[in-house]
């Protein structure tokens, strides 16, 4: 037998060390390759409240856009799809991660003017109401918000952001489904018929009457004006001609707002506060904003260990019990949220240690609530709603989870004809919240754009709107998903329950009956609200795959690719 010859072995451990790269290359690339589930994404995704501005977001994305340019075209459509929650009379906060994992804050919600009615906390409504007028409006930060964070973290041309808008502004869309259904209540028809929205018709015909489903809905001057903005920029509004004829229509309807306001608005950029859920790290927006309640609700539920087995037979009960008295608590902690520049640093600080947060889950007992607002340090004040979210996520890992707002529905229900811009009624956010207010404080605010991210490397981009319900309607939400095992789709989707500012119970149609006996049988107090418009929207990474959600409640849909 020929033995090998040295040169003939050497070249047999070579052929078999190629075979064998050759073979883990093919591994890692099959894995790459994987394919995502159908439904998610490989690559990002935004999810709006409408399908239309989802898509119009990615759009944004496809086009080599970054996560912060595809959130801004995605508001900005929304301005224009869901008039009623948000727009750029307005205001936002934004959280942003960079791709190295880096998570700031940008604040460019709107601010007290340097002259206001001093005694306007007296004009606040004690129950369920809308404010309207000129006297509620602060000033808008939105258009600022967007130039400050396209300028650090935007890939596309800023004027690139707004063409579809314009477009969609100036040509009219038909009146989307949601908002046609909103215009139909009773109270939300008589609250634009009798207002400017109406006289100017926006959203009436030439003869007074409601546009409804069918309807075309355009804004041909907000399509001027964002033109104007999207070719000079921000200070087109901030102090220049928009801003002058913005006023002019303010002072008309009997405001107080100056140039002087809006030239000097600047937005807030800070660190997010960052705090541990278990094996996830969770970002959230410091106060004013409302991430220090969530992190409150949050906190107090991962003592009581829960897992998909807490959604069994009674333990459902109890965990739904639990949830509901600590959102109580939440409740008697909403005046810790005010604006640390004006009051309190610290504020709201104890809302997120943990032994503040031990201290009120012994105070939680399995087998009763209690009567008194006094234990739970809940004072009474009106809920209200509104509002929008956005999430998004680009290739390159940055994450942008945006609240923005008008306020309540179509804010004040201030018209500025010369602009076509819709002004907020964001004062009336200290109602019940504060004694005082200061010419360039922020209102205290439920709003909690979110990023959580996992040891494994997963990111939850997550927010919600819905005014008053918005902190624990995105608690509940991430304890569904990360806790009790629920797909991110059927944690949205869940029926709700919302503890309304009196502590009542409150029930979203489809909630589990049994459930609700065994709530009442602990003596819960059932309430009747209406209004379940709290909204939910999020983007989910995981193992390379990515899932997003718009909450079906008010018909969304997420886009990605
Ligand atoms: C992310 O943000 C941090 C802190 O602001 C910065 O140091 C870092 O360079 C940023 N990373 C990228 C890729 O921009
Ligand atoms: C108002 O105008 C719309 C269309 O412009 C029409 O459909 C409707 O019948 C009119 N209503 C009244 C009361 O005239
Ligand atoms: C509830 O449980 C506590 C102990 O945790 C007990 O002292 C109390 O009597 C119970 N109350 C009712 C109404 O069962």
């Amino acid at each position: 037998m020929a033995k090998y010859k040295p040169w003939l072995l050497c070249c047999f451990i070579l052929i078999g060390l190629i075979c064998a790269v050759a073979l883990i290359s093919l591994c890692i690339v099959s894995l790459e390759d994987r394919r995502c589930p159908s439904g998610s994404f490989k690559h990002a995704a935004v999810s709006a409240d409408s399908r239309r501005c989802s898509e119009i977001g990615r759009n944004m994305l496809q086009q080599g856009g970054s996560a912060v340019d595809g959130a801004i075209a995605a508001l900005l459509c929304t301005s224009v799809v869901n008039p009623q929650s948000m727009g750029i009379g307005g205001g936002s906060i934004l959280t942003v991660r960079n791709k190295t994992g880096h998570v700031k804050v940008y604040n460019f919600r709107e601010t007290v003017p340097q002259s206001f009615k001093t005694d306007l906390l007296k004009d606040c409504p004690t129950t369920f109401a809308l404010s309207t007028g000129s006297k509620w409006i602060g000033v808008p930060g939105e258009l600022r918000g967007y130039e400050a964070v396209h300028k650090q973290y935007g890939k596309l041309p800023w004027a690139k952001l707004f063409e579809p808008t314009i477009r969609l502004a100036k040509e009219g869309i038909p009146m989307p489904q949601f908002l046609g259904n909103l215009l139909s209540i009773s109270i939300v028809k008589d609250h634009v018929k009798s207002s400017p929205l109406c006289d100017f018709q926006v959203f009436c015909n030439k003869n007074g009457t409601i546009l409804k489903e069918g309807d075309i809905l355009k804004f041909p001057k907000l399509g001027e004006t964002m033109e104007i903005i999207a070719k000079q920029g921000a200070d087109a509004f901030y102090s220049g001609k928009i801003g002058q004829d913005l006023i002019e229509d303010i002072k008309t309807a009997g405001g107080t707002m100056k140039l002087e306001d809006l030239k000097s608005f600047q937005v807030r950029v800070e660190d997010a506060w960052t705090v541990p859920l278990g094996n996830t790290k969770m970002h959230i927006p410091p106060p004013p904003a409302g991430g220090a309640l969530m992190a409150f609700i949050l906190g107090v539920m991962k003592g009581f260990h829960l897992t998909p087995n807490s959604l069994d037979g009674d333990q459902k009960i109890q965990m739904y019990h639990r949830y509901i008295e600590t959102v109580k608590f939440a409740n008697g902690q909403k005046r810790s949220i005010c604006d640390p520049v004006f009051n309190n640093k610290q504020s709201a600080d104890h809302l997120i240690d943990p032994s503040f947060i031990n201290r009120i889950r012994n105070m939680i007992f399995s087998n009763r609530t209690h009567d008194n607002s006094y234990y739970y340090n809940v004072k009474p004040s009106a809920d209200h709603f509104g509002t929008t979210h956005v999430s998004a996520l680009d290739e390159d890992g940055m994450a942008v989870s945006a609240t923005s707002t008008i306020n309540q529905l179509f804010g004040g229900t201030v018209y500025s004809p010369r602009t076509g811009i819709i002004l907020n009624n964001e004062l009336s956010d200290f109602c019940g919240r504060a004694n005082t207010m200061r010419a360039g404080e922020h209102p205290p605010s439920s709003m909690t754009p979110a990023i959580l991210e996992s040891k494994s490397g997963g990111l939850l981009v997550i927010g919600g709107s819905g005014g008053s319900m918005i902190t624990s309607a995105v608690a509940l939400s991430i304890i569904n998903r990360l806790w009790l095992g629920m797909t991110l789709k059927d944690a949205i989707a869940a029926p709700t329950v919302f503890v309304d500012s009196m502590n009542n119970v409150n029930f979203e149609s489809g909630f589990d009956k049994s459930v609700m006996n065994g709530l009442k049988a602990l003596g819960h107090k059932v309430g009747d609200w209406r209004y379940f418009f709290n909204v939910v929207n999020a983007v989910e990474k995981e193992n390379g795959c990515i899932v997003a959600v718009s909450d079906s409640r008010k018909k969304g849909m997420p886009a990605g690719y």
